[in-house]
């Protein structure tokens, strides 16, 4: 298998635009694409692109029944409302099952890996697909290869490819990523926003005429809500966990809509503000093992959960130099008869390798918290204070 990579370096999204069609058109011809839309703007700046370079592609969203819920609306109605010739296939009742009653991280992630590469491949076949085309951006290389996209060239073997990351590993700074390691059974990918970092991509995005909703849309990670709930997933945590991160991204939106025009800037750092908001579900927030960040790695610890006085300036200082906990977790509520606990995270970055903390009102999160408090089941309400490092944005 071949991997085509658009990598000439950004400069406006008119220049780009032009040059990302031509270089599918020379690679794609008369060649039939599958493409997974995962609702995340990098695939469909991809899923786009090649619509504008008029190429044979099908667009196709996997529902595994774990994705988000936004202003009341599943991301599967999203989907079909955005890109109207998409094609749904629903693994549900297959995935959910599953995944029910796994607990531990990497194995959920790998239920992933599983089903998507399986559901792909049998598309691939059905339709009679012989590329592939998916959203890797900059940051996703970089981190995979731990070299600079100008060392990599436009059209690279797969086996080429395995050695140079295995090379790198022996250098200690590779992260698995696995829109770059997985070999589907295509004769060739075709990557045309290998070049842009986020921020770039929403700026095509824009220049593509996409409504604010896509343009902003906040980043969610491949492993869906099974990231964001703690512990092994139940069909009653993952309602609760789509109804609470309703409550929470809706209301963080609505804020920077109403003091800003859009759900997202670009702060005085350069970081997407907010660059993701969302909220997790944990059985016990007090006495469950949370992802951190050391050395490059994933570590896993408890969280310090703390209340009192409000100084998130304070706060984000004392989440810097924890031992023996990978998180800071301010109280905002409690009710003493719920079942579950909801952590707000909302945090800005420019590509989520390293993060701040959304200097967010104390009275909206004090909003936020009576809303979740209303859920049923919520016990009590925190807002994480840890940047990454030494935390990650994700829970798992
Ligand atoms: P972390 O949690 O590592 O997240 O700080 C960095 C960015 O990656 C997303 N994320 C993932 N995306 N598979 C993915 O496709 C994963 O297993 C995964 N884990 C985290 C996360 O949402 C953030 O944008």
């Amino acid at each position: 298998m071949l991997n085509h990579r658009y990598l000439t370096q950004y400069k406006d999204p008119e220049s780009f635009v032009e040059g990302a069609v031509e270089f599918i058109q020379k690679h794609v011809k008369d060649k039939r694409v599958f493409c997974a839309l995962s609702g995340g703007i990098d695939s469909s700046a991809a899923y786009l692109l090649l619509k504008k370079a008029g190429v044979d592609v099908l667009p196709v969203f996997i529902d595994h029944g774990l994705m988000r819920i936004i202003r009341g609306k599943e991301e599967r109605v999203w989907i079909e409302e955005t890109f109207p010739d998409v094609k749904v296939v629903d693994i549900r009742d297959e995935f959910l099952p599953q995944i029910y009653g796994e607990g531990d991280a990497e194995k959920k992630r790998k239920l992933f890996k599983k089903a998507y590469s399986s559901t792909f491949d049998k598309i691939i076949r059905e339709e009679n697909c012989q590329l592939l085309t998916d959203g890797t951006i900059l940051p996703d290389l970089e981190e995979s290869f731990g070299v600079e996209i100008t060392e990599l060239n436009e059209s690279m073997s797969f086996d080429d490819e395995k050695t140079l990351r295995e090379a790198q590993k022996g250098l200690g700074f590779v992260k698995s990523q696995h829109n770059v390691e997985i070999e589907y059974d295509v004769e060739a990918t075709v990557q045309p926003v290998a070049s842009l970092t986020k921020n770039q991509v929403r700026e095509v995005l824009q220049y593509l005429d996409m409504p604010h909703d896509v343009v902003f849309r906040k980043a969610f990670p491949g492993p869906a809500l099974a990231a964001r709930i703690v512990g092994p997933v139940t069909e009653e945590k993952l309602i609760f966990q789509k109804k609470i991160h309703d409550i929470v991204e809706s209301a963080v939106d609505d804020f920077y809509i109403t003091k800003h025009g859009k759900s997202m800037i670009i702060n005085e750092k350069g970081e997407q503000e907010p660059f993701q908001v969302f909220a997790a579900t944990f059985e016990d927030a007090t006495n469950a093992e949370v992802t951190g960040l050391k050395d490059g790695r994933r570590t896993y610890d408890k969280a310090k959960c703390v209340s009192g006085e409000w100084n998130l300036d304070q706060l984000v200082k004392d989440g810097l130099t924890l031992t023996n906990y990978t998180r800071l977790f301010y109280q905002l509520g409690e009710n003493k008869e719920g079942k579950f606990d909801a952590v707000i995270r909302c945090i800005n970055s420019i590509d989520a390798r390293t993060a701040n903390i959304t200097n967010l009102p104390y009275e909206l999160l004090q909003e936020i918290s009576s809303k979740l408090l209303k859920v049923p089941n919520v016990r009590r309400v925190y807002f994480d204070v840890t940047t990454k490092p030494p935390s990650t944005i994700e829970y798992v």
